[in-house]
């Protein structure tokens, strides 16, 4: 019996190596939203693994969906629907550690930088809009925009408030200063908000926000049932002083000072 089984795994083994040439191992730098049901994965980089053992990296420049109403398991080969990207004139962007939002007819994409992996040119700054129904992206038609373009910061929502905390200035996702010399990374302490219903951004950052009032790459949530309008936690990731710089220590796993 155990035989039996063991030669159908290796069978299932075998067709499945057949009929896939790669092997998508892992993703990383992505965002994800849940909308009606649909799981939206976007930008970020995929790692691949070739017959010949490589392993290259990519940044996908789609929008990818997985059903949620239906069960799964990840090696179904028609998991992931992919939906193709107007690129041209920056219709649509794709960026790495970006956040997504969605209203229940349309995702929002705010934050990022581009991928120093054979990415795009930085793109303008902006809000970009997903129409599901249309299948319709648009950048135009946002007020308030944010000054800058951060990311890693803490994003969440409520059905029609996004809210961005905290989160780095990175010079690969803000064209002013793309490619200066000794541009760096910084931390950007505080929140801003965009109203989904008015297209509306609101920046509540404000200088009393101590020197350390930075989180990057942590967890956030929102606690809807707290107060008017809820309230949002933050913990882990990491912070550091405000204007000092990160020159990419968050890429060193054996950092270990600034994690909280
Ligand atoms: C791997 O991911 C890329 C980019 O999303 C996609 O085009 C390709 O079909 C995927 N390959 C497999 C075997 O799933
Ligand atoms: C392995 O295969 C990939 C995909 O065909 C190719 O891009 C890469 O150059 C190959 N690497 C080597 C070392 O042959
Ligand atoms: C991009 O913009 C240029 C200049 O405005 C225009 O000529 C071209 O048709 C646009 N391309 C697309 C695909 O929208
Ligand atoms: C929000 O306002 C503060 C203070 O003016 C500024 O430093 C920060 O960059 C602004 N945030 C964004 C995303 O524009
Ligand atoms: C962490 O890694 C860097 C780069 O590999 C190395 O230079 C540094 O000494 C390491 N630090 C510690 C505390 O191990």
């Amino acid at each position: 019996m155990a035989g039996v089984v063991l030669f159908t795994l290796y069978l299932y083994t075998l067709t499945q190596y057949a009929l896939a040439a790669e092997t998508n191992c892992s993703r990383i730098f992505h965002s994800a939203v849940i909308s009606n049901g649909k799981l939206y994965i976007d930008g970020g980089e995929m790692h691949t693994r070739w017959p010949n053992e490589t392993i290259t990296t990519k940044p996908i420049d789609d929008l990818e969906t997985i059903d949620l109403t239906k069960s799964w398991v990840n090696s179904d080969t028609d998991l992931y629907t992919y939906i193709p990207k107007p690129l041209a004139n920056n219709t649509a962007i794709y960026l790495d550690e970006g956040a997504a939002w969605s209203d229940g007819d349309n995702l929002f994409f705010y934050g990022g930088y581009v991928s120093g992996v054979n990415g795009p040119s930085v793109p303008p700054l902006g809000t970009w809009k997903y129409n599901i129904a249309s299948n319709e992206w648009t950048h135009n038609g946002f007020s308030g925009a944010a000054l800058v373009r951060l990311c890693q910061g803490g994003a969440v929502q409520s059905s029609s408030k996004a809210y961005y905390l905290g989160g780095s200035l990175n010079p690969g996702g803000n064209p002013s200063f793309a490619g200066t010399a000794g541009a760096d990374v910084y931390m950007d302490p505080g929140l801003i908000t965009l109203d989904m219903d008015k297209q509306e951004w609101t920046n509540a950052s404000t200088a009393d926000m101590n020197e350390w009032g930075t989180i990057g790459d942590g967890y956030t949530s929102l606690l809807e049932s707290a107060g008017e309008e809820g309230a949002i936690v933050a913990f882990g990731g990491y912070k550091y002083s405000v204007g000092q710089t990160l020159s990419y220590l968050a890429y060193r796993q054996n950092e270990t000072i600034h994690r909280v």
